[in-house]
């Protein structure tokens, strides 16, 4: 039987990432590509890159393609936009990427995506109750499951803690930026965590982004209720999410 394969993008602040990835495991089929996040990171700036991804590979005539991208996304509309050019905000990213692919697309959040790759082959694998999925990169991301299914777009890094906006506090970004030991960073993912605790309950608190490779540094340092893991996909979550909901056509995802 043949492979059922969908092409995955990775928008990300400093590159965008994509591979073919094979949906019957949730791993690359092929090998991935990284591109660095052109500068200004414009809607057609971007797009361009990700004409590039695609014809970079031979894929099949119907494979889909399905884009995580770092923004609530409304119905496939970026709502609003944190970490890339202001320019986003109202642009139709399926009908975008359609446009310079001509395949069918699906684009969701990025941490939702990262969320549903964690849920179907990594973490959380049919994880049941309140699953928080939290990657820590240049901003943060949060995706929400109740018994599997995602609620979309739940922004908690923008929650607002201690006067902060708390992405700005406790991302990856921010221990780069000020340059953290890890015990500073992890008291303010401590504190970060703490709060979204108390909000929602989790069952379980799965944390992704490429930092989740250095976890024995951090996690262990964290006190919560809730049992914390590290994500399993690391920084592939975001392809193979977003590839799995473009085969689905999910509605759920903001397509
Ligand atoms: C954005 C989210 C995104 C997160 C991680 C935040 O700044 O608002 O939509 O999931 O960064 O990229």
């Amino acid at each position: 039987m043949s492979k059922k394969i969908a092409f995955g993008i990775d928008v990300g602040g400093s590159g965008i990432k994509g591979a073919p990835v094979d949906l019957k495991i949730g791993e690359f089929a092929e090998e991935r590509t990284r591109i660095p996040t052109p500068e200004p990171s414009t809607p057609d700036a971007v797009a361009e890159v990700l004409r590039e991804l695609v014809e970079s590979y031979d894929l099949p005539h119907d494979a889909p393609v399905g884009v995580a991208f770092p923004a609530p996304i409304h119905h496939g509309v970026v709502r609003s936009i944190a970490n890339l050019d202001e320019s986003w905000t109202g642009v139709d990213l399926p009908a975008l990427v359609h446009r310079v692919t001509g395949r069918h697309t699906v684009a969701v959040n990025d941490a939702d995506a990262a969320g549903v790759a964690e849920l179907r082959f990594g973490a959380a694998r049919e994880a049941e109750g309140v699953v928080l999925v939290s990657t820590l990169g240049t901003g943060i991301g949060s995706a929400l499951f109740v018994d599997g299914v995602l609620l979309p777009n739940t922004e908690l890094g923008h929650l607002e803690i201690d006067g902060h906006d708390a992405e700005k506090r406790a991302a990856e970004s921010a221990r780069d930026r000020e340059d953290l030991s890890w015990d500073e960073w992890a008291e303010r993912l401590q504190r970060y965590f703490g709060a979204v605790e108390d909000l929602l309950s989790p069952d379980l608190i799965v944390i992704g982004g490429g930092v989740s490779k250095k976890h024995e540094k951090f996690l262990p340092k964290l006190h919560l209720r809730a049992p914390v893991v590290a994500a399993q996909l690391r920084n592939a979550a975001g392809i193979v999410g977003a590839a799995a909901l473009a085969a689905e056509g999910s509605a759920a995802a903001g397509v």
